[in-house]
């Protein structure tokens, strides 16, 4: 059999916030390959987080696939991804206990985090977005929105792979995966608020940064999910239009499955892709293929 090996490979992941989103399982699927998980998760969802990871209730969504046991998070930091330092926080969110609980939840302060914890990432998964007027069409969309969309869901992977990067230097074959949609190169009508925007931005993020680590041997690569109602999608409001849209139209006529967009990613992660870098890898049952 092909190995898809992950052993002793520390994995930061960004973007749970439950036990239903494309990062919890990714997570899994990493771990089901061998990888240790750090979570960087929103200040306010980490006891959330925390009490998914403990609680007899969700016991059943921590099993691992493949009969690997039970998912082992080794940390869980506190990380609002607007923010590149402490320096950055307005004052209002400073003095949210929700957030100042968590000390330093800058990127800055993940990073000071991580490296107590470990001398080195080998793999980072962003999976963060987040527009406040995701229902808004983008001709109704505010400066402040579209700005705000951008900021969260695209220049945080620059600033992530900037700050993790030398955590991730001289590792064997080190990689990050974001987490994209088919709204990035194509008309979505229900996709507004700047989303579309961000998710075109942060495409030729991810090949620029993957151009500009590759000289560190760090490879940077997309998986462009088919439609799924995780909780940021619901916010979309027609998720489920969405969903049965892409099913009736798609090459393979039917939903995507989250298991297949975690699979795809531990592939990615894994010395199997080794060659692989500045891609953008559909899961989304050929959907991306179609005219109409
Ligand atoms: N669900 C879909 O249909 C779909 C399709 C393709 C791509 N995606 C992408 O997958 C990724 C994960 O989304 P999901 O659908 O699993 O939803 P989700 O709600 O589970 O995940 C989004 C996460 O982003 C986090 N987040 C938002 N703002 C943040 C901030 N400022 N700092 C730190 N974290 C922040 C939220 O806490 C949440 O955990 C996103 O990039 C999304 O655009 C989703």
């Amino acid at each position: 059999m092909i190995p898809l090996d992950l052993s002793g490979k520390v994995a930061l992941v960004t973007g749970v916030g439950d036990n239903v989103g494309f990062a919890w399982h990714i997570a899994k699927y990493l771990q089901a390959a061998g990888a240790r998980l750090i979570f960087a998760v929103h200040p306010r969802l980490v006891s959330i987080v925390e009490s998914i990871l403990t609680r007899d209730a969700d016991a059943e969504s921590r099993l691992l696939p493949y009969g690997t046991g039970s998912i082992q998070v080794e940390k869980v930091f506190a990380c609002d991804v607007s923010f590149d330092s402490m320096a950055d926080v307005d004052a209002k969110t400073r003095e949210d206990k929700r957030f100042n609980k968590h000390g330093d939840f800058s990127i800055a302060g993940l990073a000071a985090n991580v490296k107590a914890h470990t001398p080195h990432v080998d793999i980072v998964i962003h999976a963060v977005a987040f527009s406040p007027e995701i229902k808004n069409r983008m001709v109704e969309t505010s400066r402040s929105a579209y700005l705000t969309a951008l900021s969260i869901s695209s220049y945080s992977l620059t600033a992530l792979l900037r700050t993790f990067a030398p955590l991730m230097e001289g590792r064997p074959d080190p990689n990050a995966v974001a987490l994209t949609y088919l709204g990035g190169d194509r008309v979505v009508p229900h996709y507004g608020g700047g989303m579309s925007t961000a998710k075109a931005a942060l495409q030729i993020d991810a090949q620029q940064l993957a151009s500009n680590l590759g000289g560190k041997k760090i490879r940077v690569n997309l998986v462009s999910a088919g439609p799924y109602a995780s909780r940021a999608a619901r916010a979309i409001g027609d998720i489920n239009d969405m969903i049965n849209h892409a099913a009736a139209k798609s090459p393979l006529p039917r939903a995507i499955e989250v298991e297949e967009v975690a699979n795809a990613t531990a592939f990615l992660c894994s010395p199997l892709a080794s060659a692989i870098t500045a891609q953008i890898l559909y899961v989304d049952c050929g959907y991306n293929v179609m005219g109409v």
